[in-house]
């Protein structure tokens, strides 16, 4: 990922969002969303949840922690694209390692994860390759998500041929794998 890559979103469209949704239950959840939606990158910064506290007087502790709690938050700028592999015992069982090694060809991505990351961004900021501990759908291990679109039962072949169409930037949202 791009280090120096700063990326925050317009306060005036934090104050539109707070003021839409105020007094709506589960809020918090509901502002945080659509802030990281606004952010060009699709991350909740650091300067964004500062004023989203100042703002709301939500402790920024606790942001942070519905941050991480969520797997759909994201602390750091994320990839025009996004592939994610799920890690979890049926997954794993059906050979999502494999799937994972298969993406960790990309440049820097071993590493990252090697070292413990569940998230690697392309320097292009075109790719992300992240981890889920689950996506509800065991039965159809091995399981990945493809900009949103779930794949069941994916091979080794399959994951290579979604990688490639991310690579070369394919509008198509719904990869057919066949
Ligand atoms: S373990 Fe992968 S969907 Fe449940």
């Amino acid at each position: 990922m791009n280090a120096n890559l700063e990326n925050r979103v317009d306060t005036r469209i934090i104050d539109e969002i707070i003021s839409k949704h105020k007094g709506d239950p589960g809020e918090l959840l509901t502002i945080m969303e659509e802030v990281q939606e606004a952010n060009e990158y699709k991350y909740l910064d650091d300067l964004s949840m500062d004023y989203l506290s100042s703002k709301t007087n939500v402790p920024l502790s606790r942001i942070y922690s519905v941050a991480t709690f969520y797997s759909f938050f994201n602390l750091k700028p994320q990839g025009k694209h996004t592939l994610i592999v799920c890690r979890g015992t049926a997954c794993h069982t059906k050979g999502s390692k494999i799937l994972l090694d298969d993406l960790t060809t990309l440049p820097g991505c071993k590493e990252a994860f090697d070292q413990g990351e569940t998230t690697f961004t392309t320097d292009d900021m075109l790719i992300t390759i992240k981890t889920v501990a689950c996506f509800g759908q065991c039965a159809l291990a091995p399981v990945v998500a493809v900009n949103g679109v779930i794949y069941s039962n994916v091979t080794s072949e399959q994951i290579k041929k979604l990688l490639v169409n991310l690579q070369e930037d394919n509008k198509d949202e719904n990869i057919r794998l066949s």
